[in-house]
């Protein structure tokens, strides 16, 4: 049977339709559900054999993965620390049972950024400029980030974009962005587990195989890592410091994350907001500045960095990615993609840049309120996640959940 011109033409559309879009047709939508609509990318599509599943914790690595193996098994001198759950959510038993001596170096129990085993380089929780804000966000991409990455573009700000491998995969036209306009992208894991509840091979497979996504949508391999929820310990550190990765936490926490869950209101954390822009003031950073958590997660705590950008503009000199903080011109392994040094950054800024507002020599230029909104107090509808180990480790894995909510459209195309 030959399928009918009508056939024929309702699948030419609807091939049509789904024909390859672009990192650009993508950036220049504005409505929510179109951001969001499921894609796919040949780029994507060609590699998935190269990848683990995705959408599910990576617990080893896939027994024909020989290079991802081989690069595992050189490995040595990983310290011997067990892991401290299993197949990425923390025990109890050990969170009850663990010496306040703090051995490991933990973050999770002690806030410990300083390694104790010998040759590990401390993590970055702040960054070496003064009165400078590390300008970042955590659990991208999220699929409707346009309005949030438009803000950005307007304001010629770039930040450091802590990516999550799985919506890479899922959302590589809006990770393509990122590296468009400028952002620095690092490494969120693969599926956003406890690192530390994870053995030797799956640490290494979350981290190995975000590298790979990040460099097969963007062409950028990434040299810095988030470990979610801040979960990290001496182990973790050293096979992170094996694929290159330098670990960036933070000293301060928006608790945007939490608002989603219920276990924190708006008004929280514009009072958190408001005592880093206070802090400023009170000079807590002339030394040494700030990295404050936030998060790309959903459209309230997106618009949220939207309504503070201009208080934060104002009360710090400088809001950069941390790459720039740090004088990173070079931070991928591919050497020609270049950032530039902080004082190159701060001039380009100072002198106008793109946007004539800007005065003062400030990074954003913008005291007025110009960037207010009308949904400064609302929250998405999501119901976030609950039931997780600890205080600091309640928060699961709310972008992979938002996520998760299009697999099955995808699927089922
Ligand atoms: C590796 O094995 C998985 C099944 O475990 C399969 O889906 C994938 O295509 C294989 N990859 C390659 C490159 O052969
Ligand atoms: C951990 O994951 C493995 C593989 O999916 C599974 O067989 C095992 O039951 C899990 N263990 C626990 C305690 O969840
Ligand atoms: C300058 O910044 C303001 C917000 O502070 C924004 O509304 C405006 O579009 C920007 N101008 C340019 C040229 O980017
Ligand atoms: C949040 O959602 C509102 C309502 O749809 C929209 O107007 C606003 O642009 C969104 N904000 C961001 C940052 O996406
Ligand atoms: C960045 O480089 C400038 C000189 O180019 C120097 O003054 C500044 O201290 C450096 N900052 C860091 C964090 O290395
Ligand atoms: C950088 O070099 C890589 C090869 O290492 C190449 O694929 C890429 O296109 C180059 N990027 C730029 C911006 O020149
Ligand atoms: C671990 O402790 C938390 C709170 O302390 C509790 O909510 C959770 O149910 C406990 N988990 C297990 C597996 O006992
Ligand atoms: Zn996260």
């Amino acid at each position: 049977m030959h399928a009918s011109p009508f056939v024929t033409v309702v699948a030419l559309l609807l091939l049509g339709a789904r024909a390859e879009q672009t990192e650009q047709g993508e950036a220049a939508l504005t409505d929510d559900t179109a951001q969001c609509a499921p894609y796919s990318i040949a780029l994507v599509t060609n590699a998935l054999s190269s990848f683990p599943t995705i959408g599910q914790p990576v617990l080893s690595i896939p027994a024909n993965d020989t290079v991802a193996l081989a690069k595992f098994n050189a490995i040595t001198g990983i310290p011997n620390i067990a892991p401290k759950g299993v197949n990425g959510t923390l025990s109890n038993d050990t969170i009850n049972n663990y010496p306040a001596t703090d051995p490991d170096c933990w973050w999770t129990s002690s806030d410990c950024v300083t390694p104790k085993v010998s040759g590990l380089a401390p993590d970055i929780s702040s960054v070496p400029e003064p009165r400078t804000l590390g300008y970042g966000f955590d659990d991208g991409p999220f699929c409707s980030h346009n309005e949030f990455y438009n803000y950005l573009s307007a304001q010629n700000q770039k930040a450091t974009m802590f990516y999550i491998g799985t919506n890479v995969m899922w959302f590589p036209l809006q990770a393509q962005r990122a590296a468009a306009d400028g952002h620095q992208i690092c490494v969120h894991t693969w599926s956003h587990r406890a690192m530390t509840a994870l053995t030797n091979e799956a640490a290494f497979a979350e981290l190995y195989y975000t590298i790979q996504a990040i460099k097969l949508v963007t062409g950028v391999t990434p040299q810095c890592w988030r470990p979610p929820m801040g979960d990290v310990d001496d182990r973790i550190r050293y096979i992170a410091s094996k694929l290159n990765l330098e670990t960036i936490l933070w000293k301060y926490d928006s608790f945007d994350w939490k608002v989603a869950s219920g276990q924190a209101t708006t008004a929280d954390v514009t009072a958190n907001y408001q005592s880093l822009i206070t802090a400023v003031g009170a000079g807590t950073f002339d030394t040494v500045g700030a990295i404050m958590l936030t998060h790309e997660l959903t459209n309230y705590t997106m618009q949220t960095a939207v309504d503070n950008y201009p208080k934060l503009a104002e009360a710090f000199d400088h809001l950069v990615p941390i790459a720039v903080a740090q004088n990173k011109t070079q931070p991928y392994a591919e050497t020609n993609v270049t950032f530039p040094s902080f004082a190159a950054y701060v001039s380009s800024r100072s002198s106008g840049g793109s946007n004539s507002t800007s005065s003062s020599g400030a990074a954003g230029g913008s005291g007025s309120a110009k960037g207010s909104s009308p949904s400064s107090g609302s929250s998405q509808g999501t119901t976030g996640s609950s039931g997780a180990v600890s205080l600091q480790l309640s928060y699961a894995s709310s972008g992979l959940v938002a996520a998760l909510t299009l697999l099955g459209a995808i699927l089922a195309l």
